[in-house]
């Protein structure tokens, strides 16, 4: 159960780095569309968080239900903004900043909300 709870952790940093990396070089590429890094980073990490929220640890070690919702309700509101706007050859700069910000709170959360 360890071995499968690291590496479930282990690919939803991967989603992570694709998410926010493929957010960042897109944005300092100055062309505002989705690109496929993030369409899977998005995806990654609904899958990948979910499977972690399940009880895969010992008794007293699970994470606070609270805090795994408002994550999933983020990126649920992360998924379709990356899903919808998927075939749009540019966005707006909001729904960009505001894809590149709630990748951040999520991760801010994941770290500080103990
Ligand atoms: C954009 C979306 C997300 C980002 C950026 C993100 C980020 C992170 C990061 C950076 C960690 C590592 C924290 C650490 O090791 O101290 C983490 C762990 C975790 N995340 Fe997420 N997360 C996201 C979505 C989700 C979702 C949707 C869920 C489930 C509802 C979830 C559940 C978890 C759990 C249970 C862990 C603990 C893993 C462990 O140590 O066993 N995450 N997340």
């Amino acid at each position: 159960m360890e071995t499968l709870r690291l590496v479930l952790r282990y690919a939803h940093l991967v989603g992570f780095a694709l998410l926010l990396g493929g957010a960042v070089a897109q944005y300092l590429s100055g062309r505002l569309r989705i690109n496929l890094a993030m369409l899977y980073g998005a995806g990654i990490q609904i899958v990948t968080g979910l499977a972690l929220a399940a009880p895969i640890r010992p008794e007293g070690q699970e994470p606070n239900p609270v805090k795994l919702g408002v994550k999933l309700v983020i990126t649920l509101m992360i998924g379709a903004m990356v899903f919808f706007s998927r075939r749009r050859e540019a966005v707006n700069r909001g729904h960009f900043l505001a894809i590149i910000a709630l990748t951040l709170v999520n991760a801010a959360i994941a770290t500080f909300w103990r």
